[in-house]
C-alpha cells in the first residue's frame, strides 16, 4: 500500500469472545474520539447489511446450514468486499473502530477443527490493523454477563475452545485489557491505548497488510 503524505485514519480492531463487551467498548470510545474533533466511524464484522453478510446471519441464527470452510470464507469475502471502501476512508483521514475481524474469523473456525493456515489464508491481503485491543474476559464470566442470543457459537463449551485458539494468535503488539473490571475501568483504558496510537499514526505510519 502506498505511502501518503497527509495524515490517515488509524484502523483499530477489538476481539474478544462473545459478551466480552466489545460492542459498549467500541460505542463510548466512538463518542470519545468525536467528542475529541476527530473523523471516526465504528464497523463490524460480520456486516450483516450485504448480500454475504446475510448469508452469514442466517448462517449464525440456525436459519441455514453451510460447511465449515464455506463459512469460513463468507466472513473472509464480507471483509473482502469491505476493504476498499476501508482503504479510501482511512486514507481520506478517517479513523475506523471495528468490532472483530480477521482474528476472529481464524480463532472460530480453528476452533471447529479448521487448519490454521488454511484460516489464515484467505485473509492475506486484507489492510493490517495498526492496533488490536483484545476484551479478555474468561468464557464462565462471558456466560455469568447473560444475553446470549441463542446463535450458534454462544456456548460455554465452544467459548472456551475460541479462547484457546485466540491465544494461539495474540501477538506482542496486541493491547490486552482485563474485561472483567468495571465498564468504566474498561472505558478508561482503552481510551488510553488508542489515543497513543491515533497519534503514532497521525506521524505517518504506513498501512501494512496482513499477515505481516
Ligand atoms: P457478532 O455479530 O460480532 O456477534 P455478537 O454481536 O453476538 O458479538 O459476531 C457473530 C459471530 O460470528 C460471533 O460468534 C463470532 C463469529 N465470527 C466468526 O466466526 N468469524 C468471523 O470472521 C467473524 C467476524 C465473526
Amino acid at each position: 500500500l502506498s505511502a501518503n503524505n497527509e495524515s490517515r485514519g488509524t484502523l483499530v480492531v477489538f476481539e474478544g469472545l462473545d459478551r466480552s463487551g466489545k460492542t459498549s467498548q467500541c460505542g463510548r470510545l466512538v463518542s470519545y474520539l468525536e467528542g475529541l474533533g476527530h473523523s471516526v466511524e465504528i464497523w463490524r464484522f460480520p456486516d450483516r447489511t450485504t448480500s454475504v453478510g446475510q448469508m452469514i446471519s442466517a448462517y449464525l441464527t440456525n436459519k441455514s446450514q453451510l460447511d465449515d470452510h464455506t463459512i469460513h470464507l463468507l466472513f473472509s469475502a464480507n471483509r473482502w468486499e469491505k476493504r476498499s471502501m476501508m482503504e479510501t476512508k482511512m486514507k481520506a483521514g478517517t479513523t475506523l473502530i471495528v468490532d472483530r475481524y480477521s482474528y476472529s474469523g481464524v480463532a472460530f473456525s480453528t476452533a471447529k477443527g479448521l487448519d490454521f493456515e488454511w484460516c489464515k489464508a484467505p485473509e492475506t491481503g486484507l489492510i493490517a490493523p495498526d492496533l488490536v485491543v483484545y476484551l479478555d474476559i474468561t468464557p464462565e464470566k462471558a456466560a455469568e454477563r447473560g444475553g446470549y442470543r441463542g446463535e450458534r457459537y454462544e456456548q460455554l463449551e465452544f467459548q472456551r475452545k475460541v479462547a484457546q485458539h485466540y491465544k494461539l494468535l495474540k501477538d506482542s503488539s496486541w493491547k490486552i485489557v482485563d474485561a472483567c473490571q468495571p465498564l468504566d475501568d474498561v472505558e478508561k483504558q482503552v481510551k488510553e491505548i488508542v489515543l497513543q496510537h491515533i497519534i503514532a499514526c497521525q506521524k505517518g505510519k504506513i498501512l501494512s497488510s496482513l499477515w505481516s
